[in-house]
């Protein structure tokens, strides 16, 4: 298979730290075109741009993650301003509220998502979105801006799928559609139009089925567009071609 692009990766995880450069060198080879490396505080922001500029397919996408609300410089939108301006930054990312692991600092995460949706409107760039179990928020916000962009690792409903698609933005499935309880996961990928659709592996986390509880790399996408091929009925080709041009027209890639 070919034309994987990952839509969605952390390589700038300490668990690559032993083999990274052999990692991202070897990828290529198994059929991987591109990947979009996501920050989640501002020292991730900052190596995910280092990262973007060593290799011709790696892109960045800056931003503050919600757990890291309350460890965040003031002047955190100037940084971000500043290093979104480099040609390899794609997007605003990735951002949004995770009441799962925080939910001390609603407040806080409210307001870092809105400001950094402000400046990813301002620069004409797409956001990354996480949301857990924060969607009713997570919805109000975004009908309220109306950013492009995707809401990365899919754990709404059909339902609120349909609101996502209304606006006109992005969903982003990986790992967990392959998981045996992803009931949710797979009806949002039944009601899906393919033109919707970015595959991504979150890695090192997520390793999709049979490589569950492994380091995620992007190659194993493979095993995701082929599930997503069962549930749609076209060949895996087809879902990694299709998605590809969808991560490519989202985030403005030649
Ligand atoms: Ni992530």
């Amino acid at each position: 298979m070919n034309n994987i692009f990952d839509s969605h990766a952390h390589y700038t995880d300490k668990a690559f730290n032993e083999d990274r450069e052999i990692m991202l060198g070897s990828l290529t080879e198994s059929g991987v075109c591109g990947i979009i490396n996501c920050g989640a505080d501002i020292e991730s922001s900052v190596s995910s741009i280092e990262l973007a500029n060593k290799y011709d397919y790696i892109y960045a996408a800056c931003g503050i993650h919600p757990e890291e609300a309350d460890k965040t410089p003031e002047n955190y939108i100037d940084i971000l301003r500043d290093l979104a301006k480099n040609e390899k930054c794609v997007a605003i990312g990735e951002i949004g509220l995770d009441y799962y692991w925080r939910q001390d600092t609603k407040d806080l995460q409210k307001d870092l998502f809105e400001k950094q949706i402000l400046l990813a409107k301002e620069l004409d760039l797409p956001i990354i979105v996480h949301d857990r179990e924060a969607h009713g928020d997570t919805m109000e916000i975004l009908k309220e801006h109306c950013p492009k962009g995707v809401l990365h690792c899919f754990s709404g409903s059909a339902e609120t799928a349909k609101e996502v698609l209304k606006l006109g933005m992005y969903i982003g499935l990986g790992g967990a559609l392959t998981f045996k309880n992803a009931r949710k996961a797979v009806e949002v990928a039944e009601m899906l139009p393919l033109d919707r659709l970015l595959l991504e592996t979150d890695c090192p986390y997520m390793a999709p089925v049979p490589m569950r509880g492994k380091r995620n790399n992007s190659s194993y996408i493979s095993f995701v567009a082929q599930k997503v091929a069962e549930i749609k009925g076209v060949d895996p080709q087809t879902v990694l071609d299709v998605t590809m041009e969808n991560t490519r027209k989202l985030f403005n890639i030649k």
